[in-house]
């Protein structure tokens, strides 16, 4: 983990992909600068920015007044707010939207917004004129250290999330940790929990400074910089070993096997954002490991007692209105992680930092476990 740098520094940190490498460009106040960068990567180029009525109302002035002081021919496509915007309906209506807006070749579609417009936006420009650049301006925190890193772009599907979509890089990232200002709190808490994921992945450093420092973090100082940078490092560090998700990857699914059960029990609505979901879902990862005997107990409540400290949820009884049986969450367990005779795949921690991939879990014991803690609550 590096030191904190000069809050007016930007930090930048590079994905490594070779010919499809970007960097990532982090700190305060950068949204005035996105012209200026985009003059300087590609002359000349002329850009459309994807973003979202809330993004837009706050934002999409600035980012537009910088693009015209360099000069760069823009228009702007606004969508309305939310998940269900990943449709194959919004998606057709955006590639025709990209077609309209004479995008070419060599110019660049932006990304304004959360995750829901960055895989949209991202999906577009890979499909339209057989895949065209695309530069990522996350507006949320999870955005900033999970979505806009790493080139996952989809939709979904009526089987399921992110079920449709491309691997397709930006060729370059633009995290404004200013922009994070205006984020509902919820949604920022929520964004929290991917970038604790980190921490409690890979780095135990980074996250006993966040269970120093997350106020700083939460309140706008140069510890959100520097949380974000070394959030955005981890990512780009494992992407760069595994693109498409072969191996390592799934180490950044941590908390996501519990946490998606427990998201599509909730029909996917404000009842459980996808974060939220996380942070329970990493809390229980950690619960299961102990009772695995791979970490002791107090490590677990390390992890349990940080993220409730934020404000996330930790137990299934923090779940709002009610909580699913063990046979539709065993159900979409399986659904999320395909059983193979009756073996699950999870990302399970010898302790806080050292996370690992555990191919044959029994699903036996995975739902004795649920059932225990659903009869507990
Ligand atoms: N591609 C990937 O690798 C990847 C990784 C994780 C998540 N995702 C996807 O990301 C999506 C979730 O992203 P999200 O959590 O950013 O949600 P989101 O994009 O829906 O944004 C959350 C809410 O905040 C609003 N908002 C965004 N920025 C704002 C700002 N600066 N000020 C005020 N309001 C703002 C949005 O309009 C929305 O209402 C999911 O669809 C998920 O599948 C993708
Ligand atoms: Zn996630």
């Amino acid at each position: 983990m590096t030191q904190p740098l000069r809050p007016t520094d930007p930090i930048v940190v590079n994905v490594a992909l070779g010919s499809r490498a970007y960097d990532i460009v982090i700190g305060r106040g950068l949204l005035a600068s996105l012209g200026a960068r985009i003059a300087a990567l590609r002359p000349g180029a002329a850009t459309l920015i994807v973003t979202d009525e809330n993004v837009a109302r706050h934002h999409l002035k600035a980012a537009q007044a910088s693009l015209c002081a360099a000069n760069i021919r823009t228009g702007e496509i606004v969508l309305v707010p939310g998940e269900q915007a990943k449709s194959w309906r919004i998606l057709e209506s955006l590639c025709e939207g990209i077609l309209a807006a004479r995008i070419e070749r060599g110019d660049l579609v932006i990304a304004l917004g959360g995750g829901v417009v960055g895989d949209l936006a991202g999906f577009a420009a890979a499909v339209s004129r057989r895949g065209l650049d695309y530069v990522q301006v996350p507006t949320t925190l999870l955005g900033q250290v999970d979505s806009s890193v790493g080139g996952k772009t989809a939709i979904n599907s009526s089987h399921g999330k992110n079920l449709i979509g491309a691997f397709h890089q930006p060729v370059l990232v633009i995290a404004d940790t200013a922009l994070l200002d205006t984020l509902p709190p919820r949604e920022f808490r929520a964004g929290y929990a991917e970038l604790a994921k980190y921490g409690l992945l890979g780095d135990a450093a980074f996250f006993a400074w966040l269970e120093a420092n997350w106020r700083e973090l939460f309140a706008g100082g140069a510890a959100r910089e520097h949380a974000i940078a070394v959030s955005c490092r981890a990512k780009a560090a494992i992407v760069a070993r595994d693109e498409r998700e072969t191996g390592d990857r799934a180490l950044l699914n941590l908390g996501h096997t519990f946490g998606h059960a427990f998201e599509a029990a909730c029909g996917f609505s404000d009842r459980l954002l996808h974060g939220e979901a996380i942070a329970l879902g990493m809390a229980l990862a950690f619960e299961f490991s102990t009772r695995r005997s791979l970490l002791p107990k107090a490590e677990a409540d390390r992890v349990t007692a940080h993220l409730a400290a934020v404000g996330l949820p930790t137990q299934i009884k923090d779940i709002v209105g009610g909580v699913p049986t063990v046979e539709t969450l065993m159900n979409l367990v399986a659904q999320d992680k395909k059983v193979k005779r009756g073996k699950l795949t999870f990302i399970l921690a010898r302790g806080i930092g050292a996370a690992f991939v555990v191919l044959d879990v029994d699903a036996a014991e995975v739902e004795s476990f649920l059932a225990e803690k659903l009869a507990k609550r």
